[in-house]
């Protein structure tokens, strides 16, 4: 039986024009077509987010059903990654709680690096 797997290289792979958006002040690379999820993705972030709680939280339905992906689009909290396209300039923050994460309390937290 021959394979029914999606063949996601080279002609059949063709991905839309590249931007660059800012995830947490940083310059990321992405291409029109794809969410805010997939170029976290691409950048290796899986965590888009912290719980009020403190835990971390990502990409669980990729459909915009578990509001999961939470995160801050151009000062939107409360977005979903998944459902969110990328385009030119978008600025993305990781989310904690409610509002953009706070890195240096993070750090704190996870007390000095070794
Ligand atoms: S991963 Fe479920 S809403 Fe985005």
């Amino acid at each position: 039986m021959a394979s029914r797997r999606l063949q996601l290289t080279g002609a059949a792979l063709r991905r839309g024009p590249e931007v660059t958006i800012s995830v947490d002040g940083r310059a990321v690379r992405a291409h029109e077509g794809e969410t805010v999820a997939a170029a976290l993705f691409a950048e290796g972030v899986s965590a888009t987010r912290r719980t009020v709680g403190g835990d971390p939280r990502g990409v669980y339905c990729g459909m915009g059903v578990c509001f999961e992906c939470l995160v801050v689009v151009d000062g939107i909290p409360n977005t979903r990654a998944c459902m969110t396209w990328v385009r030119e300039g978008l600025d993305v923050r990781l989310q904690d709680g409610l509002g953009p994460a706070d890195h240096a309390a993070r750090a704190a937290e996870a007390g000095p690096a070794r």
